[in-house]
């Protein structure tokens, strides 16, 4: 993929939906000479009023940073789909959510040409479009970040039901938008919920992804708020294998492969679909705390069968290797099933999603601040092993530690809801687990070099 060498129409005009995953991998990536075209190009009709004095201190403060951007550590944001979901996952990422108090479609429009200027831009490592919000001279938010690289940085956008309410959006509500139905073990605190856009920031460098939501946030202010944020990382095991999560567990081993028919068919947007939400998704996103001492209190073969896979290799307790399939059907000695019947894996075998969570590690401080719902268990109750020095304290449940929980398909009914309408009902994996926080968005089809996010929408 080359660098855009014309300046885009200022309407939006058909998106480039040529671009593949593959072009994504490899970018080539001038640097400074292409703050210039990039801001005519993308960001255009967002910026044009804000050149002048604020360009040039944004090209002065930027021609600090000699270093340009390996390749590798770029991924494209253009193409038939956002960048953030097909792309191989990073190890660091923050969600944002934020309400939108623009009040009409063509205000909309600006604020999403506006942040897409600001994704071409530091998705390759350049310094973010020039913005009022910042006084002739000043830094810009990213400045902490100078020097680093862009780490693999994606910026994936979707949008909430109330923003298809602004007065002259005329496009089709994405059919299968709906809020997610409660369900009985719900905990959700309203802080960690809902918004009409969520912002997934993903990169390979913790502050790079904070200088991307710092660099993000400033574009907001008259825009949209923001709700709530939340953060979090995947691990990276020695082997190179699937990520662990916070029981230890390998997860996301059964996930569709990128490169799969099936995971074009789970994630990518129905052909019913209004025309415009071509090559979207759905995002569900959850925060689920665990309960981690729980859980390390648990002995090994139960946390095993909770699952239904082992928790060493990720095998299934049916098999040998983290890929077999599992036997759902198979039984021991004693005629009951191997995978027993609140096993994890069989409550919601078969419900095609992509899972492209990360974990989080909140400490004691969300619980102490009020920031967590009250914990369930009661020190009173809680049981240690045999010997165990007698002690009390706040209860086990005040350490919010846990999953942020990303479903990406395109049919949030019958996969995600679906699939938590099972293991509400019955799931080895419920005493361990509580879910905090949630939100479901329509995911921006892709956009071109020309274009911006929802050049198909608005
Ligand atoms: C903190 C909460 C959760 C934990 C710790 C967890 C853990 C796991 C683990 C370890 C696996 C097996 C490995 C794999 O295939 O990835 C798994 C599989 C799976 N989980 Fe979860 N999970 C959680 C919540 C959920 C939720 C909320 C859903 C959906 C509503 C879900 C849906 C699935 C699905 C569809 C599979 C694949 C099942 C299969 O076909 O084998 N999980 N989970």
């Amino acid at each position: 993929m080359t660098r855009p060498s014309s300046p885009a129409p200022e309407e939006p005009g058909a998106p480039d939906r040529g671009a593949t995953s593959e072009d994504r991998r490899t970018v080539t990536v001038p640097r400074r000479a292409l703050l210039g075209s990039a801001l005519a190009s993308v960001g255009g009709a967002a910026v044009a009023g804000f050149a002048g004095g604020h360009l040039l201190a944004g090209a002065d403060v930027a021609a600090a940073d000699p270093a340009p951007a390996e390749a590798s550590d770029v991924v494209s944001p253009f193409g038939a789909h956002q960048a953030g979901i097909a792309t191989a996952q990073q190890r660091y990422a923050t969600f944002v959510a934020a309400d939108v108090t623009v009040t009409d479609a063509a205000a909309l429009r600006r604020l999403l040409v506006d942040l897409s200027a600001t994704v071409a831009l530091i998705t390759r490592g350049e310094e973010p479009p020039p913005s009022p919000m910042f006084p002739e001279g000043a830094a810009t938010p990213t400045d902490f970040a100078t020097g680093l690289s862009p780490a693999r940085l994606t910026i994936t956008v979707g949008v909430g039901a109330r923003v298809f309410d602004l007065p002259g959006l005329a496009r089709e509500v994405p059919r299968r938008l709906r809020p997610l139905p409660a369900f009985s073990r719900d905990h959700l605190d309203p802080r960690w919920g809902g918004g009409d856009l969520i912002v997934q920031i993903c990169a390979d460098d913790a502050q790079v992804v904070s200088a991307a939501m710092r660099a993000l946030r400033a574009r907001l202010p008259g825009q949209a708020v923001i709700r709530w944020t939340q953060s979090g990382f995947l691990s990276t095991p020695r082997d190179g294998g699937t990520p662990r999560n916070m029981f230890g567990q390998k997860d996301g081993t059964s996930n569709p492969r990128p490169d799969s028919g099936a995971f074009a068919d789970t994630v990518w947007a129905l052909p019913d679909e209004p025309a415009w939400f071509a090559g979207g998704t759905y995002l569900v996103f959850r925060k689920i705390r665990m309960k981690t001492a729980n859980w390390d209190l648990t002995a090994r073969d139960v946390q095993d069968a909770v699952i239904g896979r082992r928790r060493a290799d990720g095998s299934p307790l049916t098999g040998e290797q983290e890929h077999d399939q599992p036997d759902l059907e198979a039984t021991g000695a004693d005629g009951a099933t191997v995978i027993a019947p609140d096993a994890h894996i069989r409550r919601v075998h078969g419900f095609s999603m992509l899972r492209r969570s990360y974990s989080y590690d909140y400490g004691f401080l969300t619980a102490m601040a009020g920031g967590s719902p009250d914990p369930l268990e009661q020190p009173e109750h809680h049981v240690h092993a045999p010997g165990t020095e007698d002690h009390h304290h706040g209860g086990h449940g005040k350490l919010d530690v846990g999953l942020l929980f990303c479903a990406y398909g395109n049919d949030p009914d019958n996969q995600f809801v679906a699939a938590q309408q099972r293991l509400d009902e019955h799931d080895a994996l419920n005493e361990f687990i509580q879910h905090t926080g949630s939100a479901v968005v329509a995911i921006l089809p892709g956009f071109g070099e020309a274009g911006h996010l929802g050049d198909t929408l608005v």
